[in-house]
């Protein structure tokens, strides 16, 4: 005999169930962010007290490095275990010079940072582009066309300058090819075999890195960066780009910008079993802050929306200018 109620479709309030309350609807949630899956890019200059806004990416500094201190106490009190240095050289060249050079901006901030404070992870961002007075991410030839093997050494000797000023993970983001490989030969013979690599690995040429290459003044001044990074159409690409840097090494991989690639995060999860990085970039952070101060979106609602996502999708780490404000609201 069935009942009565059976003659109602099966589905009837099924879905409806468990989101009664807050506590069942917790219980319930398949993804969890917390402070302890994000890394923070900082911004690192020359000068002394500087603590200058960046005024396309509100929030953000560019900071000297009296102020790391104070900024690496502020992220250890929120549990983010990890920043992203980005360098601000005193002087662009035609090679990057400051990019390689011991007493760097970044390869003194890491010192810095490393005094201060022993347990923050602290990731290095390698590309020429900050530091050449052209911007782009490498040599240039005399035809005007980024010399991909003549960069490679550069690179390698770059690392090796982090991880003598004692940085945690090395992150090559210039996308020259066979960079994985020319940065791991040089860190094993350097005695630095157990230094790992976090190769930006899908990174598209993305409009969204406008407000990154105001903050490190490295917007290119010919052409455009369509050479040497992904076509955003390109989707079985970006799983060949991810499968030569674990080919050549890589110890992490990361797809860029995450926001607009949330199916290649996805399908990057299922295909390969390293640890897998987003870049919530500098664009995707300037559009909500915009619309945020126009009265247009709840800003809390919607960031803790977008880093769920990008998590959900399949990252493990979330690099983010969001991260301070996310880890307070998560609490
Ligand atoms: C350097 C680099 C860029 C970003 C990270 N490393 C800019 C670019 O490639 O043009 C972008 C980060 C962001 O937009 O937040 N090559």
């Amino acid at each position: 005999m069935t009942s009565p109620t059976r003659t109602l479709p099966l589905s009837f309030r099924r879905f409806r169930r468990l989101r009664r309350s807050e506590a069942l609807r917790a219980l319930v949630r398949e993804t969890r962010l917390s402070p302890g899956d994000f890394v923070y890019p900082l911004f690192v200059t020359h000068g002394h007290g500087v603590r200058e806004e960046i005024s396309s990416m509100p929030g953000q500094y560019h900071l000297s490095l009296d102020q790391l201190a104070r900024e690496a106490e502020e992220l250890r009190s929120l549990g983010i275990p990890a920043v992203l240095l980005f360098g601000l050289p005193a002087e662009k060249d035609e090679v990057g010079s400051e990019a390689y050079d011991r007493d760097g901006i970044v390869q003194r901030a890491v010192r810095v940072l490393k005094e201060e404070s022993p347990g923050l992870v602290v990731f290095t961002d390698m590309c020429l582009c900050e530091y050449t007075w052209h911007g782009d991410c490498g040599l240039v030839t005399v035809s005007g066309e980024v010399d991909n093997d003549a960069t490679l050494p550069l690179l390698a000797r770059t690392a090796v300058s982090h991880v003598a000023a004692g940085a945690d993970i090395v992150a090559p983001s210039d996308m020259m090819d066979g960079r994985v490989a020319a940065i791991r030969s040089a860190l094993d013979d350097g005695g630095s075999g157990s230094t790992p690599i976090m190769a930006y690995a899908a990174k598209q040429a993305s409009a969204f890195y406008g407000p990154f290459r105001e903050a490190a003044e490295s917007a290119p001044q010919f052409g455009d960066r369509r050479g040497y990074q992904m076509d955003a159409a390109n989707s079985r690409e970006a799983m060949r780009e991810i499968e030569a840097d674990i080919e050549e090494g890589a110890d992490i991989v990361m797809v860029k910008p995450a926001l607009p690639n949330l199916d290649l995060i996805a399908r990057a999860r299922e295909r390969f079993d390293l640890p897998l990085a987003a870049y919530n970039v500098s664009g995707e952070y300037a559009m909500v802050k915009a619309a945020a101060a126009a009265g247009f979106l709840d800003e809390r609602l919607v960031t803790l929306e977008i880093l769920t996502a990008i998590k959900r999708a399949g990252a493990d780490i979330i690099i983010t200018y969001h991260a301070k404000e996310a880890a307070r609201w998560l609490v």
